[in-house]
């Protein structure tokens, strides 16, 4: 059984495929994209060991050949230098415009082959195969393809969207329960932003979710995937409403600056606390009713999930620097941070007329522990 969320961007248009088993369908599924029985895989070294096999298999199965190259996990391989290496090692598998490239991993790998696709020949097809639960609810959907600076975090990049997307929610198996918990603070963020029912159905369904119940990821997957597809057909280059996927981000950015992007916050740790504190300032500044912070916030902690600033181990920096991070985030506009916050759960906005004040109130809270 497999779901298709449909991305209707014209002559960009692509599916997302989410189902059990896909990893083994897909030479089946990536056959109608090739003009030649050919494609290219680029993963990373943790997950094509515990996957690559069977993708192999499945190219091979259709009559597919296959070459891959495997980097090494982690944040620090969307870079310049590894950009470099996998854009000269298309060339030198001779990759052409008509060729498929295939991103097999989490969203370090999606980001960083979608760009090396992008710019490869001025743009070659690429598929992405998302390993990660963050990748298959979010990184993987949209097209936004990119590598860090040392300026700062995707500071380089295109709209590049993937020719197909296959999530094979059976490959979430092998994610330990943090990285698992990290995903679904994005998948926690499509309910806040813009669903309430859905939202309602991922408190029902905590322990199913948590459990990794098959039936219950692929709604958890496919209604994140609906989402995000939904507002990406609206504001394809994020014009306008692609910001709100973007909720609880300006709190998490500042908290992963604040942590050096380094494994005491994962990125989706920091959107569910940034989350939880976007909630809090929209409650304080009598936007949303009182109780939908208190209610997030038990939520995140039925399903285990950090919640609190006290949740991230070691220092956390005052109140004020917080905020100066903040300001240091790349969607600052004309100098106004700007926020997502919410008139209620499923009713998030984008608003720059936030008073500083009452965020410094609500971080400073955040940081007593009150
Ligand atoms: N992850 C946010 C976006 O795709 O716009």
């Amino acid at each position: 059984m497999s779901a298709k969320v449909h991305v209707a961007l014209g002559e960009r248009a692509y599916d997302v495929v989410i189902g059990e088993g896909l990893l083994d369908r897909a030479g089946a599924l990536v056959a109608p994209l090739l003009r030649r029985r050919r494609v290219v895989v680029v993963s990373d070294e943790t997950v094509a060991a515990a996957h690559l096999d069977r993708l192999s298999a499945a190219l091979d199965a259709e009559g597919i050949v296959c070459h891959a190259l495997t980097l090494t996990p982690g944040e620090a391989t969307k870079c310049w230098r590894e950009l470099e290496r996998v854009v000269e090692w298309l060339l030198a598998q001779k990759v052409e415009r008509n060729d498929v490239v295939i991103a097999l991993g989490g969203g370090v790998i999606g980001d960083l082959v979608g760009f090396a696709a992008a710019v490869l020949r001025r743009g070659v097809r690429f598929v992405q195969v998302p390993t990660s639960l963050l990748a298959q609810v979010d990184s993987s959907v949209g097209g936004k393809t990119g590598i860090n600076s040392p300026a700062g975090k995707n500071l380089v990049g295109a709209f590049h969207q993937p020719a197909l997307v296959l999530a094979d929610i059976g490959v979430l198996d092998t994610l330990t329960e943090r990285d698992f918990l990290a995903g679904y603070g994005e998948v926690v963020k499509y309910g806040l932003l813009g669903d309430a029912d859905f939202f309602e159905w991922l408190e029902t369904n905590a322990a199913a979710v948590r459990g990794r119940d098959r039936a219950a990821l692929a709604h958890a997957v496919t209604r994140s995937v609906e989402m995000k597809a939904g507002i990406v057909v609206r504001d394809e280059t994020e014009q306008g409403d692609r910001a709100l996927l973007n909720l609880g981000h300006t709190f998490c950015h500042a908290l992963e600056s604040a942590t050096g992007y380094s494994s005491r916050l994962l990125h989706g740790e920091g959107v569910a606390i940034g989350c939880a504190l976007a909630f809090e300032l929209s409650s304080r500044l009598g936007l949303c009713p009182q109780e939908d912070p208190s209610r997030l916030r038990a939520h995140l902690k039925a399903m285990g999930m950090k919640t609190d600033l006290s949740d991230i181990p070691g220092e956390i920096p005052s109140a004020e620097t917080l905020l100066e991070l903040m300001g240091q985030d790349k969607k600052v506009v004309d100098g106004a941070i700007r926020f997502i916050l919410a008139r209620g759960i499923g009713q998030a906005f984008v608003t720059s007329e936030v008073p500083p004040e009452m965020v410094l109130a609500v971080l400073g809270d955040a940081l007593s522990g009150r």
